[in-house]
């Protein structure tokens, strides 16, 4: 794997090198995942072309580069180990759940975060260690954190005094649970409002008086074990200094062996943003544990899109190019597959296989097929000459695109295709009408007797 990390990492530096001196269109392929190449405007992934995936699986199909994901995964894990004594990397898998993601992850040596009871079965079912799972989420079921406590799970992210309550009432006697406390910090990261939840009017954790509060409950409680507490202040977060002020906030709720300092690191979407890299990241969090934590203690964070993003293409096929005074551009997926840009307005780039170091010629708008205005994948992109049949990458896909698929208009949830070393592996497969028509309860009517006549 190394040798084959060694070239990825050279393609990717010499794509990097001739960033200032590309043409536009060209910069945008610096957003591809790290084991891209582009040949005569062809794009492979891990050696895999991606028009020959798109015939082989058809379109939509999201497409994982699984040297990203393992590159970024190192980068993290060993980071952080070298800044400071004792800390795991947990696996946001809410951003990407997959069982074969479950499986890289662990294989990768990281933890994994869950936030339902889906997710840990994925987990469980992905032989993840249970004493290696975080089992988040603000409103847990009893059913869930029975599964939970039957499961092994290792720790409990507690977020209310409820939620506690049925806890206590649920842990077996004669053992005891691993639980953090989820803290609210009061402070506001600059990202989407969707997307922000360390603010003061966030429904997530316990404001620290509340929390503080809650632990002492916890550490009266004979079957439960209060070993830290946890901050996530939000995603997509593209400067450190919210990081570490968390961080700070944190030491006012008392010494602890474990801080769970959360997820949120944010990502490169178009070639203008930036995004602090994973050693800045890192530094800012471990410089801030420095100043106020004990040194003894443990420190976890989650990454979740920091980790897949990067490593994600969506292909679709156009279906049409409609001038009315605008380009329309649409293709045969949309909302249903992507609905990050909906739901924050996410700006995204795309390249056209074939043509992909061709400048762009046609200002268009990328719009997908749901019965919605809304439904538009990239506001504004100059595309070159596209036209029906070609196929289309939308980059920087990997996280919370296959998360929040749905079958709006019968949309079918797309495949996600691993790709590694010159093989595609068909982590989960197209969703089918079979799939769906499955969990349809027909109400049995006469034909006849629901005829309007
Ligand atoms: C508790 C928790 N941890 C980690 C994450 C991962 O965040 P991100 O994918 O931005 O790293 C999330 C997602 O919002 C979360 O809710």
């Amino acid at each position: 794997m190394s040798g084959a990390l060694d070239s990825v990492d050279s393609t990717c530096a010499c794509r990097r090198a001739k960033v200032a001196t590309m043409a536009p269109s060209e910069q945008v392929l610096d957003l591809l995942p790290d084991s891209a190449e582009v040949s005569e405007g062809r794009i492979t992934v891990a050696g895999m072309a991606l028009g020959e995936i798109a015939e082989r699986f058809g379109t939509p199909a999201y497409v994982i580069d699984v040297a990203t994901f393992r590159n970024r995964a190192r980068a993290m894990r060993e980071g952080l180990a070298l800044r400071w004594a004792s800390s795991e990397v947990l696996f946001a898998s809410k951003s990407l759940p997959a069982l074969a993601m479950y499986e890289l992850a662990a294989g990768e040596g990281l933890s994994v975060d869950v936030a339902g009871d889906g997710e840990l079965r994925l987990a469980l079912a992905a032989g993840v260690d249970p004493e290696r799972i975080y089992f988040h989420g603000n409103a847990k079921t009893c059913g869930e954190l029975e599964l939970a406590t039957n499961s092994g799970v290792g720790t409990i992210i507690v977020d209310n005094a409820d939620e506690l309550e049925r806890l206590r009432h649920l842990v077996p006697r004669g053992s005891r649970q691993d639980v953090l406390v989820r803290l609210l910090p009061g402070v506001t990261a600059p990202t989407h409002p969707s997307q922000e939840t360390g603010g003061p009017a966030s429904k997530f954790g316990l404001p620290l008086e509340q929390a503080v509060a809650l632990m002492q409950e916890i550490t009266d409680s004979p079957n439960l074990r209060l070993r830290g507490v946890h901050v996530h202040i939000g995603s997509q977060i593209l400067e450190t200094g919210p990081f570490a002020e968390a961080v700070r906030r944190m030491a006012a709720v008392g010494a602890h062996d474990v801080y769970d300092l959360g997820g949120g690191l944010g990502v490169r979407y178009t070639p203008d943003e930036r995004a602090p890299s994973i050693d800045e990241y890192l530094d800012a969090l471990t410089g801030a544990a420095r100043e106020v934590l004990p040194p003894g203690s443990k420190l976890l964070i989650e990454p979740g899109r920091s980790l897949v993003a990067s490593a994600g293409v969506t292909l679709y096929r156009v279906l049409s190019v409609k001038r009315t005074g605008r380009t329309f551009v649409a293709v045969d997926g949309g909302m249903a597959d992507n609905l990050d840009v909906a739901l924050t307005g996410q700006r995204y780039e795309a390249l056209v296989d074939g043509r992909a170091r061709s400048p762009g010629t046609v200002t268009c708008t990328v719009v997908g097929r749901q019965c919605e205005s809304g439904d538009k994948l990239i506001e504004e992109i100059s595309l070159p000459d596209p036209a029906a049949g070609d196929l289309l990458v939308m980059l920087v896909t990997g996280a919370y695109s296959y998360t929040m698929a749905n079958n709006y208009n019968g949309a079918y949830i797309p495949p996600l295709i691993f790709a590694e070393h010159g093989n595609c592996h068909e982590a989960t497969r197209r969703q089918r009408f079979q799939d769906i028509l499955a969990l349809q309860h027909p109400l049995g009517l006469e034909a006849s007797s629901h005829r309007h006549t």
